[in-house]
């Protein structure tokens, strides 16, 4: 089963490049985590996932990893991560890292090695075609760049090589198997990268693309989920206390099938989470449930959250997100007070949640020109917004050196303020956290069951079950309220 600890956790995402600025060249750092920690504790989060922190040219922020055991010097050195996972542990505080399995930047030395004429340790470590004039049918490619007379497939952007493990359906001499010796090197080098970082204290990682390892897999990711229990059985041998979520949004196969502890719900058009917070491509306006006026109904997501939570919660968790690095921020269309609603509804929910940076005071999304490969996801990448002093607390650089720009807005939010506000954003949520924090009842295992759910609000749902009282939530309408029978005292949290 899963680490223990996963049960009262709630997650922190930082994007690096944007949280703290501690050596005044314009980009967070992690030292500058590292200051924050009693921040992030304060919030009553106790984990944290960091997006990719090393050696990359940086042409899609960071997910183009040039070297896997090397932080990016920006950020800082080996040496400070090491310092950060002791500084976190010692507030009990856990770490993940970014993992990106399926791609390297083009600048890693391994497809520095793969790209060459002459056979070598690496000619199998990526998906390349028999011949420079051999397109790989329906998938992305670049020929004509290298002395290797081949095609070398992409995963994502042009920068980024697949990695090779192999293709399950396969009509072409150069395809490998999902167990040829390339294949199974590959999956091999990506256990030595988590054994690296394991051993210096990580405590496991969010991994990037899950689904997409073994390519013409079957509709059930059979061959990939196979590669993803090896990994999962390596975990529980040598490091059971790690923990891996896994970007799939498919829990039934990443939870059920691969073996991940944890599974993020993502914003997918009209799946059950979109239509909570981000339901604005709809015909007819935003529909989105957290919408006051949006009209929405709460059965939308019912409909598609009830099965995969029924089949998957003995096995794992689904992961609630606020939001993260590649979807607009939820203050892009609810108010503070429709953000209160729905973090509330986040947070008394089975699974284990995710507060991206920010959100915790309602940071926008803001309309700024693309950096390093972002586009449209840039504007939920800018600095965190700390006070009202220079550049808002994220740097002492000169404005122009910053990152991306911060909101410049004369009500652009951030946390001194609404620290000394009891109603603000960010004192709810916090009184959220410490809310499921202290209740196994909202916690990630305890049973979740609609008490009442139609078309119009509000939305019941019951939360535990073994006090004889059990906890009620309510969401929806004008106000939710959320009675805490089981508890001595009168505990009650309004929104
Ligand atoms: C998903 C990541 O979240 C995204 O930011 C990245 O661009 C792609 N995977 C490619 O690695």
């Amino acid at each position: 089963m899963s680490p223990e600890w996963l049960k009262d956790t709630v997650f922190y995402e930082i994007y690096p490049q944007s949280f703290q600025d501690s050596n005044g060249d314009g980009v967070g750092d992690l030292p500058g985590i590292i200051r924050r920690l009693d921040y992030i504790c304060g919030l009553g989060c106790n984990a944290l996932w960091i997006n990719p922190c090393f050696d990359s040219p940086f042409k899609d922020a960071g997910y183009d990893v040039r070297d896997y055991k090397k932080v990016a010097p920006r950020y800082g050195t080996n040496e400070d991560l090491c310092r950060l996972f002791a500084e976190a542990h010692r507030r009990g505080v856990r770490v993940l890292l970014d993992l990106v399995p399926g791609h390297t930047s083009d600048q890693h030395p391994w497809f520095k090695a793969s790209a060459r004429a002459e056979e070598n340790e690496y000619s199998g470590r990526y998906i390349w075609t028999g011949s420079a004039f051999e397109s790989i049918e329906g998938k992305p490619y670049i020929s004509g760049m290298t002395d290797r007379d081949g095609a070398y497939m992409l995963n994502f952007f042009a920068s980024q090589p697949s990695l090779n493990y192999g293709w399950l359906r396969r009509d072409k001499p150069w395809m490998s198997a999902p167990d040829s010796p390339e294949a199974l090197a590959t999956r091999e080098g990506m256990k030595d990268v988590m054994r690296f970082w394991l051993d210096l204290g990580c405590d496991g990682f969010r991994v990037d693309m899950a689904d997409y390892l073994v390519k013409n897999d079957d509709e059930s990711r059979s061959a990939t989920s196979a590669v993803w229990r090896d990994v999962r059985e390596m975990l529980d041998r040598e490091y059971p206390e790690a923990a891996l979520v896994s970007e799939w949004s498919a829990p039934r196969l990443a939870i059920n099938r691969a073996g991940f502890h944890m599974d993020f719900y993502l914003d997918h058009w009209h799946n059950g989470y979109n239509t909570l917070l981000r339901d604005y491509e709809t015909e007819g306006g935003d529909h989105s449930y957290f919408r006051k006026d949006g009209g929405g109904d709460i059965r939308r997501f019912l409909r598609d959250y009830l099965p995969k939570y029924l089949e998957t919660r003995d096995r794992g968790y689904i992961s609630m997100i606020t939001c993260n690095h590649d979807t607009p921020r939820p203050a892009r269309t609810l108010s503070p007070d429709e953000l209160k609603l729905a973090y509330a509804f986040l947070l008394t929910m089975p699974g284990v949640p995710f507060l991206y940076y920010g959100d915790e005071i309602g940071m926008r999304y803001l309309d700024v020109p693309t950096k390093e490969g972002g586009y449209q996801r840039t504007g939920s990448r800018t600095p965190m917004q700390w006070d009202a002093g220079k550049n808002m607390g994220f740097s002492e650089a000169a404005e122009e050196q910053l990152y991306l720009p911060y909101d410049h807005s004369p009500d652009a939010p951030c946390v001194a303020e609404q620290e000394a506000d009891p109603s603000s954003l960010l004192s709810v949520t916090k009184s959220l956290t410490a809310l499921r924090r202290r209740y196994e009842d909202l916690q990630a295992d305890a049973e979740f069951a609609v008490i009442r759910a139609e078309a119009d609000p509000p939305f019941v749902y019951r939360r535990g079950t073994d006090h004889g009282a059990p906890v009620l939530c309510g969401a929806g309408g004008r106000r939710g309220c959320f009675p805490l029978k089981k508890t001595p005292g009168s505990d009650k949290l309004r929104v």
